[in-house]
């Protein structure tokens, strides 16, 4: 028992997915099942004061990523929405321009919103990264264009926890006089985030990677910002997006954001070590892996290790009958398995790309569970290796 979860068997190493409620944060929702379930948008008081709830959440995250501390923040269902709103409100806010830039290691949110954009007629500039994962700066500048309707460059990338310098990239765009939009889905509440000095315009983040209940996402929109709604409908969050807010999981999120912020003070440096034990074991104990965005900074949590020689998937596959819970670097497309866009950005050839996984941490997360996982994978990764005939490798 962890946590008051039966969850014995399972070692849960793909934080990066999606995290365990903490049990502080179920506690806070349930009365707002059970008792309290009004709308906040009723007149009467049982429904209306839960608007003092909702605001109350949007401080807890303005503190969590150093916002002012008013209503700047609007709830979404979740990241992938935020991502869109940002990007088409945007659209939508200057219909005389019709260029986009993004990354080419964006999550899938940006990046399929991005080609389904080239299909409606927006031009997009995908800016690639080097060998580490890192962006180029200069291809940035030389993107940005007056016909720019907003660049959206993500603060730490999912796959290989390559962080980004967020403040220099924000201020080439502002410079340009560019709308400048992030998605900080990985970094919130593992990074640091300072939005009163760093001048981003919009950004998007998602509470259930912070231990928060899933469903519920917001989007901060600095003051000033002119962006349309993408969903229309009823007048809450002032009018930006339709639709009765998710009064249970805002006030997950408000708890989820409050243990965030004290974590990151407290204990990151704790996953960090994990992390970085886990990575010495394996590069101890296992010739050619190598660890992907090595050498530039990286989230504290986060490891992607190609293994050459192995299908990821495999060993995905066989970690999880062991009860380690591991993501792959491989996306199924057409029936087929291939390298994820992120690891081909960064010109990691394809043997290697098939052959990563990727390891991300937890506040959950014991010691014994990362010894564990170096004591079985180097076997797992032998045995993969040995049933796979190398020409197919080459
Ligand atoms: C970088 C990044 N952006 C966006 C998302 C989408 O977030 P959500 O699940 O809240 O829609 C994810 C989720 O994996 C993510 O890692």
């Amino acid at each position: 028992m962890r946590n008051g979860v039966n969850d014995s068997r399972i070692i849960y190493l793909d934080n990066n997915a999606t995290t365990q409620l903490s049990p502080e944060v179920v506690e806070v929702m349930l009365p707002f099942y059970n008792e309290f379930y009004g709308n906040p948008s009723s007149l009467h008081s049982f429904g209306g004061s839960l608007k003092s709830e909702l605001n109350k959440t949007r401080e807890s995250i303005a503190d969590l990523l150093g916002a002012r501390l008013d209503l700047e923040v609007y709830f979404t269902s979740g990241a992938t929405e935020s991502n869109n709103a940002a990007v088409r409100g945007a659209l939508l806010a200057q219909p005389d321009k019709k260029h986009i830039v993004i990354s080419k290691v964006e999550h899938e949110s940006l990046f399929q919103l991005a080609n389904q954009l080239e299909k409606e007629g927006v031009e997009v500039s995908r800016i690639s990264v080097d060998h580490s994962g890192q962006l180029n700066l200069e291809e940035l500048k030389d993107s940005i264009r007056p016909d720019t309707a907003i660049v959206s460059i993500m603060y730490a990338n999912n796959e290989t926890g390559v962080i980004f310098p967020i403040e220099k990239i924000a201020n080439i765009v502002k410079e340009k006089g560019v709308l400048f939009h992030t998605d900080a889905v990985q970094a919130m509440g593992k990074l640091s985030i300072d939005l009163k000095n760093i001048p981003i315009d919009l950004l998007s983040a998602s509470s259930h990677k912070i231990h928060g209940p899933k469903g519920v996402g917001i989007l901060y929109i600095r003051r000033g910002t002119r962006v349309q709604p993408l969903i229309l409908g009823g007048e809450q969050e002032r009018g930006r997006r339709g639709g009765t807010e998710n009064v249970p999981a805002i006030v997950g999120l408000k708890k989820a954001a409050e243990l965030a912020k004290t974590y990151l003070r407290e204990g990151m440096s704790y996953i960090q070590e994990l992390r970085d034990h886990l990575e010495q074991g394996i590069n101890s104990q296992i010739p050619m892996a190598q660890i992907n965005g090595r050498g530039t900074e990286r989230l504290p949590n986060t490891t992607n290790i190609s293994f050459e020689g192995i299908e990821g998937e495999a060993a995905l596959l066989v970690l999880s009958e062991l009860g380690v819970c591991v993501s792959s670097g491989s996306a199924c497309a057409s029936g087929k398995f291939e390298p994820s866009h992120v690891l081909r950005a960064m010109g990691i050839p394809d043997h290697m790309g098939h052959g990563s996984i990727r390891f991300s941490l937890g506040r959950y997360n014991l010691p014994e569970e990362v010894d564990f996982v170096i004591r079985e994978l180097p076997s797992i990764v032998q045995r993969l290796r040995q049933m796979t005939p190398s020409s197919s490798k080459a």
